[in-house]
């Protein structure tokens, strides 16, 4: 389970005082808090009534499809979008009238935004030359900064003589030289290959945790974020769909919206045919299955069943539910594979199954799987049943 408090080990955060989020009370300030925000480009409404409040030292994720509008919040943050209407408060203050220069924040985007014909040195220090900070303490910032992202002694390179990784490193220097209140982080490692993605996704939040900064990251990448955060805020054209923790989002979606997006769960789609403690369900497809539901339903209600492929267990299963099939694609991914399996009706599931001796190939017929308490019920509107 990804922690959301900083350990004792740790140092102490960077923004002067703060205390560790483990140790924090609940009456303390959150670090960023937006109250009911709408966001607006002309007459095109952005975003929609956003709340959220984020507690200092942790690791936010903004996830969403593109144009749902995650740019435009982070945007809001620096100062580089006015809000239409609602509260924008930055360790309690509200910020609305606080112009850019004034806020005391970090950026990293997908382009790294160096300057080209700057020094590393020179682009690292760029924020600490703006406060007027000493040039004595210019340099040792530069060179602790450089320290953190791992690219000790290359102050005097130039960017086009570095990586894209690295170039990202630098440009993540750059933001948190200055110690600012909050990071916001744009996309930050899309422009990258897959593996300096993950090597850097370690990276960036091993240096949060380190310097205790309370960080807002923006991703379409549903991976990046289950792995990165503490927090995930899930969105859709412009409005929030879900806020939890990763396994909370992933385990329990609140919208058929999230239980998509997030790791493209099974919908079955069916009408409620008993109801007696657990609930009998008839799919679309035919099958009467059983699963566990939070409170009873009529028969006759409609609902969705959610299963996630990594529920379903494949070839001979004790499952309570099971259900046969043809396997229509086996996706063989190394230690499991992904199978889409017909079970008529026009229905068709994914199952994402360790190899269990050997890979079940396509046009086989099988069985899979999956327990009564292995699914989240959605209602005829698209909405989890609690
Ligand atoms: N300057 C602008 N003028 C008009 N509309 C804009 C402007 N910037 C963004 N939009 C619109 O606002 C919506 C949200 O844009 P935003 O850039 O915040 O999305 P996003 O979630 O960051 O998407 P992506 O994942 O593609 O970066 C989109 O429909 C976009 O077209
Ligand atoms: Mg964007």
């Amino acid at each position: 389970m990804p922690d959301s408090r900083v350990s004792s080990s740790s140092p102490r955060p960077a923004s002067a005082g703060a205390p560790s989020p483990a140790t924090a009370s609940s009456t303390e300030k959150p670090a960023v808090e937006f109250r009911n925000i709408d966001i607006a480009y002309g007459k095109f409404v952005a975003v929609r009534d956003f709340s959220l409040s984020i507690r200092k030292g942790s690791f936010v994720t903004l996830l969403g499809p593109s144009g749902c509008g995650k740019t435009t919040i982070l945007r809001s943050i620096a100062g580089l979008v006015d809000i239409s209407s609602g509260q924008i408060m930055i360790d309690g203050r509200r910020v609305d009238d606080v112009p850019i220069y004034k806020r005391n924040i970090g950026l990293v985007f997908q382009s790294y935004a160096l300057f080209p014909h700057k020094t590393v040195f020179d682009n690292v220090a760029f924020g600490l030359k703006y406060r007027n900070v000493p040039k004595p303490e210019i340099a040792r910032k530069v060179g602790q900064a450089l320290d953190m992202v791992r690219l000790p002694g290359s102050e005097k390179k130039l960017p086009s003589q570095l990586s894209g990784g690295q170039q990202q490193r630098i440009a993540l220097a750059r933001a948190i030289v200055f110690q600012p209140q909050v990071l916001l982080l744009d996309e930050p490692l899309s422009a990258l290959d897959a593996n300096m993605r993950e090597e850097m996704r370690v990276e960036i939040k091993k240096i949060q945790k380190e310097t205790g900064i309370t960080a807002i990251f923006v991703t379409h990448d549903q991976e990046e974020a289950l792995s990165m955060s503490d927090r995930i805020v899930v969105m859709n054209a412009g409005a929030v769909e879900q806020i939890g923790a990763p396994e909370e989002v992933y385990e329990t979606p609140a919208t058929a919206f999230v239980a998509d997006f997030l790791g493209k769960a099974n919908m079955l789609a069916g009408t409620v045919s008993r109801s007696d403690g657990a609930l009998a369900i008839t799919l679309a497809a035919g099958q009467t299955i059983d699963v566990t539901s939070p409170r009873p339903l009529a028969p006759g209600s409609k609902v969705t069943v959610v299963v996630r492929p990594q529920k379903l267990s494949v070839g001979a299963t004790a499952s309570a539910n099971r259900l046969s099939g043809r396997v229509v694609s086996t996706s063989y991914l190394g230690g499991s594979a992904i199978y889409e399996i017909d079970i008529g009706g026009e229905t068709s599931i994914r199952a994402n199954a360790p190899i269990n001796g050997r890979i079940i190939r396509e046009g086989e017929l099988i069985e899979v799987g999956f327990d009564p308490g292995g699914c989240v019920l959605l209602d005829e509107g698209g909405q989890r049943i609690s």
